[in-house]
């Protein structure tokens, strides 16, 4: 099955995310044997461009987005499958052309490598072309609306064409080696599965922190923030991942519709709780990694009056019988100090502490998951320092189990995450994209914070970049007597 002849359309195909990261993903693919021999990719936009033209613009990305010197054998097997198609994306008739480099003896892959905003166009011009029946998928990128109501908007347009069954919203973050490796900790370990819930656990904390600013991304970033751009998606899919019950199998539905209880049963942030369960900010100007760089209201095409925000603290709640009373802290923003996402969960402290020459209190354990960079697992134990001490004054040290991937899996490269994704697509696997009922519940949750802060008539909190944030970042923490983990 997973060498099945798959026409793979590429909506799209001049943008960004195309370059940077489809083309390149399916490139490894091939160069790992991934994909049938019978495959092909159909590069489809608006510019008029001759397949070698086409070709050309690949081998130019390659050299800047591939990460690793172009395998020249696999680049000669990749670049006969390829295709390209102009294409008109708003003129149905346009659509026809297709026709020509699509055959029905193929699995149809689209990925709507574009704006939402037309998937309803793509949608028709295919139907216009009559190249859509039920055998075709559709990938459809982020951001899936800017709200729950335009997400119902886009949803419906696709649904007129396509069944559930056959659209794969994705999510990068579900495809991170690290992100999946969380079911593999929780289900396949019992000493996480039977300590996974309110009575072991104290807290869990998430961050994602990224050292770029906005990339030249103004118009899009404005609109957005970091709540839409990073937590109602990425963010709110991890804590899915660390907080559903077991699943009955690892079937898309089933680990879905677990996730999708999670996200019921959030606890609503709104008016009433803004100022005490959220923080949010911007960058101004500062340091990241020894270069200055600007504030946000000074990037190119920066309207300077901007309320839009850079980074996100949330104190979030589940309200069911097994995460009662355990705080979930989610942290991100641009222009932080490093590029590092990680998961950490903060067991309940010792009862009573035998060791009080060592230390007053003793610290929690922690099971902290490095999601990127320097993928890894480390859980933090207290041991006895090696001595002869008596045993009313042993002696305990804080010391880490540390499982690094590049160390441990010295032999295998780490997927990049639309590899993994776009393989499970090919395969008809719809496990790790997002239903659309998790999408609208997300939604709900995260407009009714964006409604509240809209509301306070506050502006977001300046932070220098460079830094972990707002200063009320760290407060939200501390208030309750706890600090965010410092990363290595
Ligand atoms: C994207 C956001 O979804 O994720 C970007 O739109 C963000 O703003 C990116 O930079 C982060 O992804 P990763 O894989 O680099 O952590």
């Amino acid at each position: 099955k997973k060498y099945e002849p798959i026409d793979f359309v590429l909506f799209g195909t001049a943008g960004d995310l195309a370059r940077r990261k489809l083309l390149p993903s399916l490139y490894q693919l091939d160069k790992a044997n991934l994909l049938h021999e019978g495959s092909k990719v159909i590069g489809v936009a608006r510019r008029e461009m001759s397949k070698d033209e086409y070709v050309e613009t690949i081998r130019t990305n390659f050299e800047s987005f591939l990460g690793e010197a172009v395998c020249e054998e696999t680049w000669l097997r990749f670049i006969a499958r390829v295709d390209y198609v102009k294409i008109d994306m708003t003129e149905p008739e346009d659509y026809s052309k297709l026709c020509a480099h699509v055959d029905k003896s193929r699995v149809m892959v689209c990925y709507f490598a574009t704006p939402p905003s037309i998937f309803g166009a793509l949608c028709k011009g295919m139907d216009h072309a009559g190249v859509i029946d039920e055998s075709v998928r559709v990938v459809l990128e982020k951001p899936i609306g800017n709200d729950l109501a335009s997400s119902i908007v886009i949803n419906d347009q696709v649904a007129e064409f396509f069944d559930e069954k056959q659209i794969y919203r994705i999510d990068h973050y579900l495809g991170k080696e690290t992100v999946l490796n969380l079911i593999a900790l929780r289900f396949a370990n019992s000493i996480f599965a039977t300590n996974w819930d309110h009575n072991c656990i104290d807290h869990v904390q998430v961050s994602v922190a990224e050292s770029v600013g906005i990339e030249g991304r103004w118009g899009y970033f404005d609109d957005a923030g970091q709540m839409r751009d990073m937590v109602q998606n990425h963010l709110l899919q991890i804590l899915t991942l660390i907080a559903m019950e077991p699943p009955a199998t690892l079937d898309a539905d089933s680990i879905r519709d677990e996730k999708l209880k999670v996200l019921k049963a959030l606890r609503p942030i709104n008016s009433s709780n803004i100022n005490d369960k959220t923080v949010r900010g911007q960058y101004g100007t500062g340091f990241v990694a020894g270069k200055e760089v600007p504030g946000y209201l000074d990037e190119p095409d920066a309207n300077q009056k901007s309320a839009t925000e850079t980074f996100v603290a949330i104190k979030a709640e589940i309200d069911n019988w097994r995460w009662a009373g355990v705080p979930f802290y989610l942290r991100t923003g641009k222009r932080l100090p490093a590029k590092v996402s990680e998961i950490v969960i903060y067991f309940k402290r010792q009862p009573h502490n035998l060791f009080s020459d060592s230390f007053s209190t003793l610290p929690p354990n922690k099971l902290v998951i490095r999601l990127q960079p320097d993928e890894g697992v480390e859980v933090t134990v207290m041991n006895k320092v090696p001595g002869i001490a008596s045993m009313g004054s042993m002696d305990l040290q804080k010391s880490q189990l540390d499982l690094s991937f590049s160390e441990e899996f010295a032999d295998s490269r780490i997927a990049d995450a639309y590899e993994k994704l776009l393989l499970e697509v090919m395969q008809g696997n719809q496990a790790l994209f997002v239903r659309r009922d998790e999408v609208e519940q997300a939604w709900r949750w995260a407009d009714s914070i964006i409604d509240a802060w809209k509301h306070s008539n506050e502006a977001p909190e300046t932070y220098q970049s460079g830094t972990w944030g707002p200063v009320s970042s760290i407060g939200l923490l501390a208030k309750e007597g706890r600090s965010w983990y410092e990363s290595k």
